[in-house]
């Protein structure tokens, strides 16, 4: 399985890499809280998803990058994304916070934030609370590592693309590439394996073809 980044065109996806749309669901106060598979795609050996944002036949590419003259050149750079992350320690937690690649999903909010909790993760509420949300970062800016070995806290996710949806705040968000599927550049070249990814599908990143959040801008 893999997703290429082609110049200037869609991301080509091969392997047969399951693709579903999945919704970020509030809780009765209001906080991003959990997530809903609201629609699954049939299988494809391979396919291509738009990454310009103006497909008519969206998700997938129908060619339109060509006709806008698309920009997609891939700014993001080939580093380590948590080369230079800001770091927050606590007496359980470390969480290492890259915040360009936020992309609003908003689960590190409730409960006082996860940067709090993680200063409180003495207390087990708070640490649980706080793997809990890190865990729910589609975007892997969020990566909370246990302070005594170090070892990071993830998520088990099928290898599959999830277009991102947020009703709540009619919200069209980035492609999640879970379960450390290779992203290829247009020059050939892997970036670094994640387990959590957030691809561009707007067409406005000023990180491609990380999404960095910027499909909220008007
Ligand atoms: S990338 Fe082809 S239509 Fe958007």
């Amino acid at each position: 399985m893999n997703v290429t980044v082609s110049r200037n065109g869609p991301y080509i996806v091969t392997g047969s890499v399951p693709l579903r749309t999945m919704e970020i669901c509030n809780d009765a106060e209001g906080n991003c809280r959990t997530w809903k598979t609201v629609h699954e795609f049939p299988l494809q050996e391979q396919y291509a998803l738009c990454r310009c944002g103006h497909s008519k036949n969206k998700p997938f590419c129908d060619g339109t990058h060509a006709k806008i003259h698309f920009d997609g050149t891939e700014t993001a750079g080939n580093e380590a994304y948590l080369r230079h992350p800001d770091s927050i320690e606590g007496e359980e937690l470390r969480l290492e916070d890259v915040g360009n690649l936020c992309v609003h999903a908003r689960f590190c909010m409730r409960a006082g934030g996860i940067w709090n909790l993680t200063r409180n993760s003495g207390i087990p509420e708070a640490r649980d609370t706080a793997i809990e949300e890190a865990c729910n970062c589609p975007s892997g800016r969020l990566v909370v590592r246990d302070r005594k070995s170090g070892r990071a806290i993830e998520p088990e996710l099928e290898k599959s693309i999830v277009l991102i949806e947020y009703p709540a705040r009619h919200e069209h968000g980035p492609l999640w590439v879970r379960g450390g599927i290779p992203v290829v550049s247009a020059d050939g070249e892997s970036y670094e394996v994640r387990n959590r990814v957030t691809l561009c599908r707007c067409g406005k990143s000023g990180n491609k073809p990380f999404c960095d959040g910027s499909h909220i801008r008007p």
